[in-house]
């Protein structure tokens, strides 16, 4: 029988009317609005259509959002100074900068710039590390939305055997760490495998819920998956195709058409976790404005 699809697109939307809500609501209240700061370096395609819609979604919530656009010469101090200028603007109560940076420019030393209070990515030390501790602040906006996903689908994380393919800062390690947490969408057992793991399918044969966050299409095939599992694919890359208007199409790190034949539940891509992306950062923002404005 064919997988049940997990509707990314669904569940963000859901993600957008409670923030919606809450934004409405804060505004009754008070005159700040919840304000997001976006940083983007360079001009690369994939870059700037994430940060379109991240901007996009924004709008539609009621979170005043500016996109910085800066070119890819600029210095590590010129960037570090931007930040700076972030910190202190008051209208801007989440920063962003979108990644990769170009190569001469540091990720860590800009990440360490963005006050922790305003890191809506969770990507600084000091966030990453309340992670580590068992008392999160800001998650990163993937894992969190993977997280949501299992939850409104109904999946009981609590004692299951997640494999998560992939130990990037930005998905794989937080979120094994996420899931490994007490509680509602937690509690699992988690395994996480790496371009340096052996016998990656004997680990995700023998898994309830299998992650895939490699950014490597084809790496999870029906031989890796248990009947019955269920499948995150976090995979987004550009692949050419010649018969569509922009050249590309995206592809996940799984090969959807033979997994899905096979196991219980799956998310596609396009459509999957792409949105919940958006979304949990959207929710971010407004946990930031609640922290600093107290809301
Ligand atoms: N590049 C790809 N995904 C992300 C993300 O979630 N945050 C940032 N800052 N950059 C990214």
């Amino acid at each position: 029988m064919p997988a049940e699809i997990i509707d990314g697109l669904q569940i963000a939307k859901k993600v957008h009317n409670e923030v919606r809500e809450s934004v409405e609501a804060l505004k009754r209240e008070s005159s700040v609005r919840p304000g997001l700061a976006v940083v983007l370096v360079g001009d690369d395609p994939a870059s700037r259509s994430y940060v379109t819609r991240k901007e996009r979604a924004c709008k539609e919530v009621g979170i005043y959002t500016e996109t910085f656009v800066k070119r890819a010469d600029i210095t590590e101090d010129e960037l570090v100074g931007l930040v700076g200028d972030l910190n202190a603007d008051r209208r801007f109560h989440g920063i962003l900068v979108q990644l990769p940076l170009p190569p001469h420019i540091s990720a860590d030393a800009i990440i360490g710039a963005i006050d922790p209070a305003k890191d809506v990515d969770g990507l600084h030390p000091v966030n990453a590390g309340l992670l580590v501790q068992g008392t999160p602040r800001f998650v990163p906006a993937t894992p969190l939305g993977v997280q949501r996903m299992l939850i409104e689908h109904g999946v009981d994380t609590s004692g299951a055997e997640v494999v998560i393919l992939g130990r990037s800062n930005l998905v794989g390690r937080p979120l094994s760490l996420l899931l490994t947490q007490r509680g509602p969408g937690g509690d699992a057992t988690v395994t996480v495998c790496h371009t340096r793991s052996l016998g990656v399918a004997r680990h995700t044969l023998a898994a309830d819920v299998v992650i895939a966050a490699a950014g490597s299409p084809g790496t999870v095939t029906a031989d890796m998956v248990g009947s019955d599992a269920v499948v995150i694919d976090v995979g987004v890359t550009r692949v050419a195709d010649p018969s569509r208007k922009s050249g590309f199409r995206l592809a996940g790190d799984v090969d959807f058409d033979a997994v899905s034949e096979k196991v219980s539940a799956i998310t596609p891509v396009p459509g999957g976790v792409g949105p919940m992306t958006v979304a949990m950062l959207l929710h971010n923002v407004l946990l930031a404005h609640q922290l600093q404005c107290g809301g």
